[in-house]
């Protein structure tokens, strides 16, 4: 497919007047809600401009006509109240990733609601109960209506943070564009669903090719990343700087470096950093990726003003742990889940809507990923797991294949219990897990919340793949 080499080129086209601006990177514009007020997402073909380059705008779709879309701020305790209109010639569907919301206000289609028909509305309302950093975009075509640029970001302030300097949010995506800057026609090729997804070849910003980052010396910067690309996994170094990690997928962790230095975000992962500010007045310090060891490249650049250097800061105090219920692992029902499939997967064959199919048959239908054998056609799959309302679960998962998979529960954040074996230093509550080649993870959860909760793996061309199940909570 594209190669990496394009966004070099891609970028060197648009270098001469983006590339040596010290621009910030661009603030949001945040939904219009008064707290309790209703917001309006319209969905609908729109064009950013992914750099000054005096080029086109990229022909994107949209919600109220930016990608990202707005940003949707809330308070804990306060009501969303969204009404989606589809303007797309195509249905679409709206998902709250990562938030604990009553299974009917979920957004997947032939699940929980039916597609939003093009001219059509959906009317989303659920509290908010947990602090933290959130997305939506569509469960309906996942895979072209994310990468054609449905996404944005949600914020859950509590008030009870660090104390920083500035709170700032980063929606990184990752474009896959043809050599006229268009968003590559490339969707529901067999290559992308058997491989690591749809990579692209053009990382942006909240919705720019990255301009650096302007700081000014012993800042403390609460930095809000949210991965909401189709597949790529980023693992990012601060160069000369020491991030320290205070939440995951919105939920306060125990703060922490980084493994390795880098901070790792699959496909719809997020991380909180705290970041102290700690370069020299007037550097500059990169911001690199080596998720890929192949193809590492910088995403952005850190530059500081001259101004002298702030007084440094207090060490940080943890955050109040989540309000989740803690499962109890002595009494847990354990379940087993095996990924397979895939490119150098060995998969030979898989159950598709009641029929054992061999791999040729199944990837001539566009099936090559097995949750336990099955393979799932659309949403509405029969559930894997049926759960009792208040029970404890482990469910162990086991990788038997060549690629990573960020492995996504719907209405419950899970914890992760141990990774090959080996027990977590500290409680991590995450919506999305992150599960190598070959990787064993155990993932502990309370299931309090009824409905029909979609399990799957967040690289949308896998899932549509057969990578998913369901699981029925009462
Ligand atoms: Cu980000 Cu099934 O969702
Ligand atoms: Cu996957």
């Amino acid at each position: 497919m594209t190669a990496f080499l394009d966004r070099r080129r891609f970028l060197a086209h648009c270098a001469a007047a983006a590339g040596a601006l010290a621009l910030p990177v661009p603030r949001l514009a945040t939904g219009a809600a008064a707290p309790g007020g209703e917001t309006v997402l319209d969905v609908a073909p729109g064009a950013v401009q992914l750099a000054d380059d005096g080029g086109p705008p990229l022909p994107v779709f949209a919600y109220n006509g930016t990608s990202p879309g707005p940003v949707l701020r809330y308070r804990v305790g306060d009501s969303a109240v969204i009404r989606v209109r589809n303007r797309l010639d195509r249905p679409t569907t709206v998902h709250w990733h990562g938030l604990r919301v009553p299974n009917a206000m979920d957004g997947v289609p032939g699940l929980t609601q039916d597609p939003i028909p093009p001219g059509g509305e959906f009317l989303y309302a659920f509290p908010l109960r947990l602090p933290g950093t959130y997305w939506y975009h569509p469960h309906f075509q996942s895979a072209e209506q994310l990468d054609r640029g449905l996404s944005g970001a949600i914020v859950v302030e509590d008030g009870a943070g660090p104390e920083v300097d500035r709170d700032l949010l980063w929606v990184i995506d990752d474009w896959r564009l043809d050599r006229a800057g268009n968003v590559h026609e490339s969707f529901g090729n067999l290559h992308d669903a058997s491989h690591a997804g749809r990579l692209g070849n053009v990382p942006s910003i909240n919705g720019r090719i990255p301009e650096p980052l302007a700081v000014r010396a012993g800042e403390r910067i609460r930095l809000r990343l949210v991965n909401v690309a189709n597949a790529r996994v980023f693992a990012l170094a601060f160069e000369g700087h020491a991030p320290t990690v205070i939440a995951l997928d919105g939920h306060a962790v125990t703060p922490h470096a980084p493994a390795n230095g880098r901070v790792v975000l699959g496909p719809s992962m997020r991380v909180d950093l705290v970041l102290d500010c700690a370069g020299a007045p007037g550097s500059v310090h990169a911001v690199s990726d080596a998720a890929y060891p192949r193809t590492p490249f910088t995403l952005t650049d850190i530059r500081y003003a001259d101004e002298p250097a702030l007084p440094p800061r207090p060490p940080l105090e943890p955050m109040a742990p989540p309000a989740l219920a803690e499962p109890d692992l002595a009494r847990a029902e354990r379940h087993a889940l095996l990924l397979e499939g895939g490119a150098m997967g060995g998969l030979r064959e898989g159950v598709l809507a009641g029929e054992r199919l061999g791999i040729r048959e199944l990837a001539r239908r566009g099936k090559v990923w097995a949750f336990n054998g099955i393979v799932a056609e659309g949403h509405a799959v029969a559930p894997w797991l049926r759960l009792a309302t208040g029970t404890s679960h482990v469910i162990e998962v086991e990788n038997r294949t060549a690629f990573p998979h960020p492995l996504h529960l719907h209405g419950h954040p899970v914890r992760i219990v141990s990774r090959d074996g080996v027990a977590s230093p500290y409680p991590i509550w995450r919506d999305s897990v992150l599960i190598g080649p070959r990787e064993r993870v155990e993932l502990a959860f309370v299931a309090d919340n009824p409905g029909r909760w979609m399990i799957h793996c967040h690289i949308p061309e896998h899932q549509e793949a057969g990578m998913m199940g369901v699981v029925e909570v009462g």
